[in-house]
């Protein structure tokens, strides 16, 4: 399913109905244009079933979002589905678009198990998430789907149950995928080609919806590779600030740059990853891409800013390390390169975890 009938009506189903999910699907229900957002939701499930979305935005304005649907769970979704009532308002024909928009936890749960009952023919499956390799396991459980990766730099966050306050910045980059790097000259078979074709028909769809309706005029569409591409140069900042402002003892971006070791430290991991990146890429990085010295810069004057690696530690909730540490470790070494300070940082937050979780320990450091 892409652009298709303009006549059709659009159903979008959205899993994960925090501050990254909130608001793009916002910004992409307009039934005057035949698009229907809904939202799987879990513990804002009655706000927002009752009250719809409260966006506080910094590029929009204040707002009332009021989904097509909310449900409580995503078995509650695939129930609705099945069903294809008009009362519960799930599509009787299935879901065109399932976007995630969870954190991105593969030690935890494997969301691609879970919204396989949701997943019919025609659906195109859009994962907003940070971090690397996330595409895998659904790549594996949907072999001849359109998948559409996106990476998102807004800052938001949920203030309280069914609130989400943007604070800046509202671009992301989307890129159809189909094993990871068709693009880097290598050959893709005719089966990952027909993939790749649908996933780029759906993303230019999203694209114009989130432009041309949703108002943002920064959702950008790219090839696989340049996504890829855009991924890795994305840890550059994940994979240095967010584990060490936990390890540092709480710190925000710029307060970690006003350490001198800590700074050496951070640059070490920026220029680790672009290094490697493109021997993972198979293909150089692109010229203006913003250097480690450049991204440190511009981090500088963004101060109290806490990364959301050190927001979910200090609330005990799981990082997303697996995402942003161990798989760029992983896919890394598969190729031959090893990343000794990445490496250094999952063994370590991914045991201090797991002592914290043992111990039954929560909260602040
Ligand atoms: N926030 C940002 O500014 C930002 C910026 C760039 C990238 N990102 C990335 O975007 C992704 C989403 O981040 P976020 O900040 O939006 O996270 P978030 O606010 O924590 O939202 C995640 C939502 O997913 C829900 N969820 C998790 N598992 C679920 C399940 N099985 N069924 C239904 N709902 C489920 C959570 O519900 P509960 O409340 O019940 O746990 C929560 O509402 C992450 O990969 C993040 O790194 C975020």
């Amino acid at each position: 399913m892409a652009l298709g009938d303009p006549a059709k009506p659009v159903h979008v189903l959205f899993v994960g109905a925090g501050a990254v999910g909130c608001f793009y699907a916002s910004r992409l229900h307009h039934p005057s244009h035949n698009i229907y957002t809904s939202l799987t939701a879990r513990s804002n499930y009655s706000v927002i079933a009752t009250s719809g979305v409260t966006l506080q935005t910094h590029t929009f304005g204040n707002y009332t979002f009021h989904p097509h649907a909310v449900f409580p769970s995503v078995s509650a979704a695939t129930l609705s589905s099945a069903a294809g009532s008009s009362e519960t308002q799930a599509p009787k024909d299935g879901w065109d678009y399932i976007v995630v928009t969870t954190k991105a936890l593969p030690d935890r749960s494997d969301e691609s198990s879970l919204i396989a009952p949701l997943v019919s023919p025609k659906t195109c499956i859009v994962l907003i998430q940070n971090g690397v390799g996330v595409e895998g396991p659904y790549r594996q459980r949907f072999p001849h789907h359109p998948i559409v990766s996106a990476v998102t730099i807004v800052s938001a966050e949920q203030t309280q149950p069914g609130t989400i306050r943007q604070n800046r910045w509202t671009r992301m980059s989307l890129g159809p995928y189909g094993t990871g790097l068709t693009g880097n000259g290598s050959n893709p078979t005719k089966e990952v080609e027909e993939v790749l074709r649908r996933g780029d028909e759906c993303m230019k769809a999203l694209t114009h919806w989130w432009t041309t309706h949703g108002g943002i005029r920064d959702v950008e569409p790219h090839t696989e590779i340049e996504l890829q591409t855009i991924r890795w140069h994305k840890l550059c900042i994940n994979a240095a600030f967010n584990p060490s402002s936990v390890m540092s003892g709480g710190r925000g971006n710029a307060d970690q740059l006003s350490d001198p070791e800590l700074r050496e430290h951070i640059l070490g991991i920026m220029h680790e990853i672009w290094d490697a990146a493109p021997k993972v890429l198979g293909a150089p990085l692109p010229e203006g891409l913003a250097t480690p010295e450049k991204i440190v810069k511009s981090t500088e004057r963004n101060t109290g800013a806490k990364p959301s690696m050190l927001l979910d530690w200090e609330a005990g909730r799981p990082m997303e390390l697996e995402v942003i540490l161990g798989n760029p470790v992983r896919i890394a070494r598969r190729l031959g390169v090893e990343m000794p300070r990445l490496q250094s940082l999952y063994a370590l937050l991914r045991s201090m975890q797991r002592v914290r979780e043992e111990r039954g320990e929560k909260g602040k450091l």
